[in-house]
């Protein structure tokens, strides 16, 4: 007899990441237009500042041996150095406001690490996180391992609705389960999926609404800013940490996957003071500590002014993309009568399409099997809503124009707009 798996509960409910399947199809089709791929623009990364500082490092002897040897598990002191001078000048403060923030600040391997630590730090079965909806739905996976319950937060243009917020939170309260919630999670600049960025005036409210029901233990903010600097319009609101003076309730979490380079695998936090240990200690457990070798590496593009360059470059090349993406729907979807309706996101990558309830934009409804026939993928919006408080609607798509050139993104969505037409339209 073939002997059992003996697979741990965590594993056993852990469900394969939704996004690999569509990846395959967009693999197997090569004609295929994909804004489903939430990844970065492929030719813009930036392959001659790495090149440059990795010869540098490794054509110095002492500093090449530095940086092929382990490291510290909570990050490399240079790179922290300048994860703080690039915050300062994130929140346009001046140089030197936020001395003595790099024992608060961890590097990790990506902000996917750094949002499973604290999931791992904070979080038992049961436990409860209050997310937005829709919302990250790699994160959704997290809580699940975690055996935790993610509770869907109603949002509109200005991100996460407060006051909904605070009712689940009463709702909570009289059913006896306040102690259970732990995180409130927002994705705060250009969502993903949504596009949308949490108003400036609901930011230092949610951080005083997290303060004020922390009543026998603390609710904290998970700030995940991945696309914080991907802003092609105007300048961004101040971060949700900075409405934390104190530094006790908001964990930042942030990544250079986005403004760099996903390859480089590199994120930090910041964290309140008495969370950095545990945090540290569980990170122990995963890896000792990030690649050394990226982290000397990222240390010295943001030292020498490369990373602010690229990322002027970014916004720019992103700006035209977005401005094909959103040309292109009001070109296609004008003539569906209003039935159809879309964010227009101030950054990021992501563009987030509302349908009439009733017609299924999901895995199994007609729309994405007509849109495969079509060359067209998109990521069904029902992955990135929580089973709390239900039920998960369907009528929702997040498209990307991260990837496609500008030609195959007006061409991709003018085929998702044919396959639309058909399927919101009985007699075609
Ligand atoms: C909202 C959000 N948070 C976190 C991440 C994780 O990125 P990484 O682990 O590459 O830093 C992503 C990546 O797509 C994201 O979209």
């Amino acid at each position: 007899m073939t002997p059992k798996i003996p697979l741990s509960a965590a594993s056993a409910r852990t469900e394969p990441p939704v996004i690999s399947e569509f990846m395959q199809t967009a693999l197997a089709n090569p004609g295929l237009v994909s804004l489903a791929a939430g990844f970065v623009d492929q030719q813009s990364l930036p392959v001659e500042a790495t090149a440059r500082v990795a010869a540098e490092i490794l054509g110095d002897p002492v500093e090449g041996r530095k940086a092929l040897q382990y490291g510290t598990t909570i990050g490399d002191i240079g790179l922290r150095r300048q994860i703080v001078a690039l915050l300062e000048r994130g929140d346009r403060v001046s140089s030197g406001t936020f001395e003595g923030l790099e024992p608060r600040v961890v590097v990790t391997t990506g902000s996917a690490q750094l949002l499973y630590l604290v999931a791992e730090a904070l979080l038992d079965p049961g436990d409860i996180v209050l997310v937005e909806a829709p919302t990250y739905f790699v994160f959704l996976g997290v809580l699940e391992t975690r055996g935790a319950r993610a509770i869907g937060i109603e949002i509109d243009e200005g991100g996460m609705k407060l006051d909904a917020l605070e009712a689940t939170l009463a709702g909570l309260e009289a059913r006896g389960e306040l102690d259970r919630v732990k995180l409130i999670y927002t994705v705060s600049e250009h969502s993903n999926p949504s596009g949308i960025s949490l108003a400036e005036d609901r930011r230092g409210p949610l951080v005083e609404l997290a303060r004020r029901w922390s009543k026998r233990h603390r609710i904290y903010v998970l700030e995940d800013a991945a696309y914080r600097g991907l802003n092609y319009e105007g300048d961004e609101p101040t971060s949700v940490w900075r409405h934390d003076p104190e530094g006790e309730t908001v964990i930042l979490a942030r990544t250079f996957s986005k403004t760099y380079s996903p390859g480089m695998k590199l994120g930090f936090g910041v964290l309140p003071a008495e969370l950095v240990q545990p945090v540290v200690s569980l990170k122990g457990n995963h890896d000792f500590g990030t690649t050394n070798l990226t982290q000397q590496v990222m240390a010295r593009v943001l030292a020498d002014g490369s990373y602010d360059r690229h990322v002027l470059d970014l916004r720019a090349m992103y700006r035209g993309k977005r401005a094909a993406m959103l040309g292109a729907l009001q070109e296609h979807f004008a003539p569906l009568d209003g039935s159809v309706s879309w964010t227009r996101p101030k950054g990021g990558m992501f563009v987030w399409l509302s349908v009439p309830e009733g017609v299924d934009l999901g895995t199994k409804g007609a729309v994405l099997a007509r849109c495969l026939e079509q060359g067209v993928l998109y990521i069904p919006g029902s992955f990135a809503f929580p089973g709390e408080p239900g039920p998960v609607p369907t009528n929702f798509a997040r498209i990307c124009f991260g990837v496609p050139s500008e030609t195959d993104l007006i061409e991709g969505v003018r085929r998702l707009a044919a396959a639309l037409a058909e399927c919101m339209d009985p007699v075609a």
